[in-house]
This record gives structure tokens, C-alpha cells and sequence, in this order.
């Protein structure tokens, strides 16, 4: 074997045991360098061809061409092993399944006042009344003195309020939803069956159960030959869908500027049952207040045109914080306002 041969061979032999080591695509690329670059065995072997005759090196020639053939293969066969390896590991890592759910962006819900709201509507159109809404900066004069309640009256400044200025005409933030019925008895004939809520504002030192400004419900109901027994029977409807089918209500005298009989009704604790004993929710009462009511003074139907001969009906005006809170259990309806949604999401899933 002559001298050039044993070099192309030793080549061959470094070249391809220095592939066969490489681990990887760094270190397959510096055996390429070391294999077939300028400095590397093979390319000392061709330079020594110019040196040799012209037979040998014609023989020279190709064995030289044929190692680099092998080697270059010998590359190119490890190379697609790593690169193939190196594709299953970034196919494993960036895998995803398409049929596993998103990411879900959490989703916001009703606040729970809304939602009180609602139920409560959602009862008296059961029962055939249409729902309806008013201004709440409303005139004196529908808020207080259409309601029996004229200036000088006591109960205007149980109710005290935030005024308006109204450009010759007193205005306020209405303190009750009832300045409606006035509203809507004024516009429509009888028969009348109708629920309003909405906003109504007063000035409260507050604390757990007073705010100053908080929602109500107003209902009312006029027809020929509306009596007693319509509110107690309308209103018991009422108290038992939104409290529990078989808890017993009462009506307790009141009084109301607007209304004669007046009335509140209570619905039995649904805590204790109606036994009353230690009972926190109820405070040893038995019974729980749910809203003010009574049948319409005859003197609103005479301001709004309706002959209080003909026509009778009963009105009824309930809290929707105090519903609320009584319903979920919560000690203080400034909780509903505090925007806080450890407090506001325990509600979410409630209908
Ligand atoms: N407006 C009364 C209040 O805010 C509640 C009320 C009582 C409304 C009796 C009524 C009613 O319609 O008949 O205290």
C-alpha cells in the first residue's frame, strides 16, 4: 500500500469513527470541520497527489473522491438522525390537544341585587302585572303631596331626602317608588296591575341595614272590587314563592300616608320556623318584615281622576336589599355595594 493510500485510508477510518462519537448537532458540525475542512486529513492526503505519478494518481484520485463520498454520507445519514431526534422532542414539548377546552376567561354574573330584582318581577308577572319605571329626581309633588303627604306632614321628614334645584318647582331625589302610582294612575285607566323598581335616595346615617341610597319595589293593583282579601291572597303568593312554600304570613296594622288600612307583612322566620326562641335572624320575633302595604286611599284615586266609588285597589312597597339580604343570609346590605368580589362571587351561581 503506498504512502498516499494508507493516508486517504487513515482519513477515511479518523473521519468516520470522529462521526460515529459526534452526540449531537454541535458536535456533528465540528467532526464536519475536523473531517472534511481545509486543515482536516483528507484534504493533507489530496494535496499530496500533485506529488505522484500520473497512474497512481489517477487510482489516488478516485479513492480520495470515494472517502470523501463516504464521509460526506456518513454526515448526512447522522445529521437526519439528530435532526429528526431533535424534531421529536420539539414536536413532544410544543404538542397540544386540540380537543381539551381552552383557557376559560372568567366570566363576570349579575350582581345579586340585580338578580333579587328580577326574581321578584319574575313572581308578579306570574301572577298578570307588567313592570314599569320612573324618574328618579322626581317632583315633590309626586313623591309627598299626591301621596297624602303635604309639607307640613310628619312622615315628609322621616323621609328626608337630597333636593333638587327645579327652577321654581320643588325636586328631589325620590325617597320611595311610590310617587309611580300617582305616575301611572294619572295616565291610565283601570284595571291596573303593576310593578315598579328602581332607585330611591334618602338622607340615613347609614350602618347595616340604611343606606342611602337603595332599591325598591312598588306594586299596585286597581280594579272593581278589589278587596282585603286580594292583597293578603296576592301577597302571600308572593311571600311564599320568593321564601318557602310553606311558611304562614300575617298582616300587621301600620300606618301609611297613602294607604287605609295600612299594613306590614310578615312572613314567618325561615330560620327558626316561626318559634322565635334565640333565634338571631328574626330576634326572638318568630316573624320576619317583608313590606309596607294597604289599600289605596280614596283620595289618590280623586287626584288622579279615577271615582273612588267605582274603582279600589291595593299598593305595596318592599326593600330589595333587606329581601336580599334576608334570602342569602348576608348581616349588613352595605355589602352589596362595596364592589368586593370575595363577596360578590359567592353569589354568581345563584339564579
Ligand atoms: N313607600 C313606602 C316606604 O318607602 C313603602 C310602602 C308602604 C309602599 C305601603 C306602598 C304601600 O305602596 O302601600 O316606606
Amino acid at each position: 500500500m503506498s504512502e498516499l493510500q494508507a493516508l486517504l485510508e487513515q482519513a477515511r477510518a479518523e473521519g468516520l469513527a470522529r462521526i460515529a462519537e459526534a452526540e449531537d448537532l454541535v458536535s456533528l458540525n465540528e467532526a464536519r470541520v475536523r473531517t472534511l475542512g481545509r486543515k482536516a486529513p483528507l484534504s493533507q492526503a489530496r494535496s499530496g497527489l500533485g506529488k505522484v505519478d500520473e497512474n497512481e494518481r489517477k487510482v489516488m484520485g478516485r479513492l480520495a473522491n470515494e472517502v470523501q463520498k463516504e464521509l460526506e454520507a456518513a454526515l448526512q445519514a447522522k445529521q437526519e438522525v439528530f435532526q429528526a431526534a431533535e424534531l421529536e422532542q420539539r414536536w413532544e414539548r410544543e404538542r397540544i390537544d386540540v380537543t381539551l377546552p381552552g383557557a376559560v376567561p372568567p366570566l363576570g354574573a349579575l350582581h345579586p341585587l340585580t338578580k333579587t330584582i328580577w326574581e321578584i318581577v319574575d313572581i308578579f308577572i306570574g301572577l298578570g302585572y307588567s313592570v314599569a319605571e320612573g324618574p328618579e329626581v322626581e317632583l315633590s309633588l309626586y313623591n309627598f303631596d299626591a301621596l297624602n303627604t303635604p309639607p307640613a306632614h310628619p312622615a315628609r321628614s322621616a323621609q328626608d331626602t337630597f333636593y333638587v334645584d327645579g327652577a321654581g318647582e320643588e325636586v328631589c331625589l325620590r325617597t320611595q317608588t311610590s310617587p309611580m302610582q300617582m305616575r301611572i294612575m294619572e295616565t291610565e285607566a283601570p284595571p291596573i296591575y303593576v310593578v315598579v323598581p328602581g332607585r330611591v335616595y334618602r338622607r340615613e346615617a347609614e350602618d347595616a341595614t340604611h343606606t342611602s341610597q337603595f332599591a325598591q319595589i312598588e306594586g299596585l293593583a286597581v280594579d272593581e272590587g278589589i278587596t282585603m282579601g286580594d292583597l293578603k291572597g296576592s301577597l302571600s303568593a308572593f311571600a311564599r314563592a320568593i321564601f318557602g312554600g310553606d311558611l304562614d304570613v300575617r298582616l300587621r296594622p301600620h300606618y301609611f300616608p297613602f294607604t287605609e288600612p295600612s299594613a306590614e307583612l310578615d312572613v314567618q322566620c325561615f330560620v327558626c320556623r316561626g318559634s322565635g326562641s334565640g333565634c338571631r335572624m328574626c330576634k326572638g320575633e318568630g316573624w320576619i318584615e317583608v313590606l309596607g302595604c294597604g289599600m289605596v286611599d280614596p283620595a289618590l284615586f280623586e287626584w288622579a281622576g279615577h271615582d273612588p266609588e267605582r274603582y279600589s285597589g291595593f299598593a305595596f312597597g318592599m326593600g330589595v336589599e333587606r329581601i336580599a339580604a334576608l334570602a342569602h343570609g348576608v348581616s349588613d346590605i352595605r355589602y352589596f355595594y362595596d364592589n368586593d368580589l370575595r363577596f360578590l362571587s359567592q353569589f354568581r351561581g345563584i339564579a
